[in-house]
């Protein structure tokens, strides 16, 4: 418990043990324009279905990255959400205590940095509170008592992250030829919600708030607040991802980059921190249950597109990933087919 971050930051200078090598420090940033991640109106697929897949797909084949607006989650879900989490977080230390665990197998939990704190060479400029939203009856009964609305808001914005995170997935299905309805089911049947805190930080240039990565999932809903902090990498360079009002960031994850055999992308991104205000952000992450086979779409392969990935357990490439953490393609070696080298290059 005393290892989180917003426990002891409090005027103290930054660490030894927060301070990142140097290749992979943000430096002294200019804090990027983010107008280079589209932003998607939804809204349109009602009069225009088909110009509204062609930019989710396009969005999601060049940088596996967009913001949606106009998604039909209302500005009272959204500021309920953050207001309940911000408030979490702000709890006195004794209230959340019980709730504090450094086993990654607990279902839901608070703690910080990153996958494991006692392990890992450097730490991460974050505290973390996760937890699965699928069955929600079952599990809504572990997720936070306090703040007392937690449960209810926490609640609604899940189903309705859900739902829009369907929607998308249905678009992407139009968009890359596949029969309607293939995410419907076990491919999106679990759901986590990861909740990051980023206090503010005494030198933002030398430590990270999350390393680079990719979500390993079939898709994330990221709601990010009013605060600057999420870069994605893009042929080279680090490209912020400005925070619009009432808007909602999606990023594909590895298991929608093998599904769709490499169709689209899942995109590298990670967290930088300030030193002015604390950051919060609201991740759902959907994916298929643990014991879900994954495989590429077999109505996306054929003998001029062959399969880029052989077919393994979700459970199996999550093992894999979490050990491989921070190298993208290293987590995704296993798993690839022998002879696509040739394929994909
Ligand atoms: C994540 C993530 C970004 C952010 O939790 O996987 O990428 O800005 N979060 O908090
Ligand atoms: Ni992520």
């Amino acid at each position: 418990m005393e290892r989180l971050v917003s426990n002891w930051y409090n005027h103290r200078a930054l660490p030894e043990s927060y301070i990142c090598p140097p290749e992979t420090r943000p430096g002294k940033l200019s804090i990027p324009s983010g107008d280079t991640i589209p932003v998607v109106n939804l809204g349109e697929a009602l009069i225009n279905r088909s110009n509204t897949i062609l930019n989710v797909l396009r969005a999601s084949q060049e940088f596996g990255f967009f913001q949606v607006v106009n998604h039909g989650v209302s500005e009272k879900v959204l500021n309920d959400t953050m207001n309940v989490v911000e408030e979490f977080f702000k709890m006195p230390m004794e209230e959340k205590a019980s709730l504090y665990s450094e086993d990654p197998n607990k279902v839901c939990r608070l703690y910080t940095s990153n996958i494991n704190y006692g392990t890992e060479k450097y730490h991460f400029w974050r505290d973390i509170l996760k937890h699965h939203c699928h069955p929600l009856d079952d599990c809504i009964k572990l997720w936070p008592q306090k703040p007392t609305r937690y449960r209810d808001v926490i609640r609604t914005f899940s189903v309705e992250g859900k739902k829009l995170g369907l929607t998308i997935l249905e678009l992407l299905t139009e968009g890359i030829g596949l029969e309607s309805g293939y995410f419907k089911k076990d491919l999106s049947e679990a759901m986590l919600l990861v909740a990051n805190h980023y206090p503010p930080c005494p030198d933002p240039s030398l430590t990270l708030g999350l390393p680079k990565h990719c979500d390993p999932n079939l898709i994330t809903i990221l709601l990010q607040g009013h605060t600057f902090g999420l870069q994605v990498f893009k042929d080279g360079q680090w490209i912020g991802v400005q925070p619009l009002p009432n808007a909602l960031v999606v990023n594909i994850g590895h298991q929608l980059r093998i599904v769709s055999n490499n169709k689209l992308k899942s995109a590298e991104h990670r967290a930088v921190t300030n030193s002015k205000v604390a950051r919060t952000t609201v991740g759902l992450f959907i994916s298929s249950s643990e014991d879900s086979i994954i495989e590429p779409a077999k109505s996306l392969t054929n003998a001029a597109q062959p399969p880029l990935y052989r077919a393994f357990r979700y459970k199996e490439f999550l093992s894999y990933y979490f050990s491989m953490m921070g190298d993208t393609e290293l987590a995704l070696q296993p798993f690839k087919l022998p002879f696509n080298q040739s394929v994909i290059s």
